[in-house]
């Protein structure tokens, strides 16, 4: 049977896990994982125009700029595979404006799923982050070590990692947060992000699993 692709977004504060269990959703659905955080590190490492702008932004813990992230999401979107596969937006609509940008692209999930941790978790788990450079898996010096020596060597800490960077990354999702999520408050499911990874990923995958079965009834009987 065929089916229309899922549309999914994912919001939580710093550290929530959001791209932790992108990485779970990713590899079960096959979805095109779009995180803004991912795409502006990337044009920071490659030195481009866009990337030189955000740096300052992001090193301090700030927003980057509405029109830069908005215009460097909507190329995403429209490219070929998302509209096939299907997407999870990860860390994009995370203000006001934005979100009304995907509104008048007529952009909208099927869900908008937010992890919900306390914050006194958030800081231990962003303070204990690390990234490998090499295929991008995250990892955490405590909660999830590295599965070999090779990779530790290689691992990396985010600039805005620090115990103050994220105080202020976490004072600014908490300004943003109930004016995003008013724009999706009838699909909104939130989930208990404090507990284990595969306990949350259980809960987004019934999630998931139930909306795409209501897809292809809704392809088939239309
Ligand atoms: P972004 O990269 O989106 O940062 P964030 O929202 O602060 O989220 P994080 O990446 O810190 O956390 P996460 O929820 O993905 O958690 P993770 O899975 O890694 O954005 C970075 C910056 O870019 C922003 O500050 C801003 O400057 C800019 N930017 C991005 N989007 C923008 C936008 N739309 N507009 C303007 N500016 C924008 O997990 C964290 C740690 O916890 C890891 O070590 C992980 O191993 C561990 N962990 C995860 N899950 C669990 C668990 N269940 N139990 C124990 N440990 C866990």
């Amino acid at each position: 049977s065929t089916s229309e692709p899922l549309k999914v977004m994912i919001s939580g504060a710093p550290a929530s896990g959001k791209g932790t269990q992108c990485e779970l959703i990713v590899t079960k659905y096959g979805l095109v994982h779009i995180s803004t955080g991912d795409l502006l590190r990337q044009e920071v490492a490659a030195g481009t125009e866009i990337g030189n702008k955000a740096k300052e932004f992001m090193n301090a813990g700030g927003l980057v700029p509405d029109e830069i992230v908005t215009s460097m999401v909507a190329a995403r979107l429209s490219l070929e595979d998302a509209k096939q596969n299907g997407w999870l937006l990860d860390g994009y609509p995370r203000s006001l404006t934005q979100a009304e940008s995907l509104e008048k692209m007529q952009i909208r999930p099927d869900v908008y799923i937010v992890l919900d941790v306390p914050d006194e978790i958030l800081i231990d788990r962003c303070v204990g982050r690390r990234l490998d450079p090499v295929t991008g898996k995250i990892y955490h010096q405590k909660f999830f070590p590295p599965e070999t020596k090779e990779i530790k060597a290689r691992l990396i800490t985010r600039p805005d990692d620090t115990q103050e960077k994220v105080l202020s990354r976490l004072s600014i999702y908490k300004q943003n947060a109930d004016a995003v999520s008013s724009s999706y408050s009838n699909i909104t499911n939130k989930i208990d992000g404090s507990r284990h990874k595969e306990e949350v990923f259980k809960d987004i995958e019934s999630l998931l699993t139930q909306l795409q079965q209501n897809k292809v009834k809704i392809v088939n009987s239309g």
